[in-house]
């Protein structure tokens, strides 16, 4: 079912509202509470980790990933609004976790689906882990357009999960699902198939990202309204499988996030921060969003 969305003008009526946990509130509420005294957090999902996630792809060598590092540092101020974290390659791993000590965390594009072994080419999650990352992306579309099925994300994130890492799993649907009017239930597929074997317990662990796969690096997203409903739809479908903790899963947008049109995405209701690729290139339009999600 549901929940009813609070508007500026409920608060107003009513100064002493209590607002619920997982309440539903319009850009314009979330700012007036914002106002009333940093009830933000409090409101939607006390316990839901804000996050700013870089997703570098295939760019960036070792001296371009200590410039934008020495960029970053210089520019933001810990403790930010969103935890941040970087995702490079696997190459500069290492050397970001040193240049971005106590800013950002440290994330890997992927992991094996293997614990260890004879995998040739394979980098698993424990050496993720001793390498220093906290989180791992699960099945991108870029990946999965490269051949990942749904049984293989959920094979990584078992392993992500296993290891301690933060697993990030990323759904979304294509241009043609979403015209035919099939989007949600593209979503909730994936998620259904990526977190069966997960318990209540381990989805503490998980961040999702609803990233519409027309939307990645193409310049356009879609509306506020139009994320705020998927995003409502992934929290509704983390409640009936866990309810107890789905107010605590970190649920993103990913798609074309940039300083220009981070401000409403992050301000949606469900949204708990944003999974970026383009613009997380640039530390000074990676530092523009966190600021605009401030
Ligand atoms: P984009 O990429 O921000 O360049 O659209 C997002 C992603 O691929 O995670």
């Amino acid at each position: 079912m549901k929940r009813p969305l609070i508007t500026a003008e409920d608060l107003q009526a009513s100064p002493d509202m209590v607002v619920p946990v997982g309440a539903r509130l319009t850009p314009l509420a979330r700012d007036l509470l914002r106002k009333r005294g940093g009830l933000v957090e409090h409101t939607y999902s006390p316990l839901a980790r804000r996050l700013l996630i870089a997703n570098w792809k295939s760019h960036k060598t070792l001296g371009e990933a200590r410039d934008f590092a020495r960029a970053l540092v210089g520019r933001v101020r810990p403790p930010t609004a969103l935890r941040l974290v970087v995702c490079p390659p696997f190459t500069a791993l290492a050397t970001l976790g040193e240049a971005l000590r106590g800013v950002a965390e440290l994330g890997a594009q992927d992991l094996s689906p293997h614990e260890e072994g004879a995998h040739t080419g394979e980098v698993a999650a424990r050496h993720l882990v001793d390498v220093g990352c906290s989180y791992a992306l699960v099945g991108h579309s870029e990946r999965r357009a490269a051949g990942e099925d749904d049984a293989l994300v959920a094979t990584k994130l078992g392993r992500a999960l296993e290891a301690g890492l933060h697993p990030v799993l990323c759904v979304g649907e294509t241009a043609e699902e979403r015209a035919s009017g099939r989007a949600e239930a593209v979503v909730s597929t994936q998620l259904g198939r990526a977190l069966r074997d997960v318990s209540p317990v381990q989805l503490r662990d998980v961040v999702v990202a609803y990233e519409p796969r027309w939307a990645i690096g193409k310049g356009v997203t879609p509306t506020p309204d139009e994320i705020g409903a998927i995003l409502e739809h992934v929290r509704e479908s983390l409640r009936q499988s866990a309810p107890e903790v789905a107010e605590r899963v970190s649920v993103l947008y990913g798609g074309s996030v940039k300083p220009q049109n981070a401000g409403p995405i992050l301000g949606l209701a469900d949204c708990n921060g944003a999974l970026v690729g383009g613009a997380s290139l640039d530390a000074e339009l990676f530092a523009g969003i966190l600021e605009a999600g401030t």
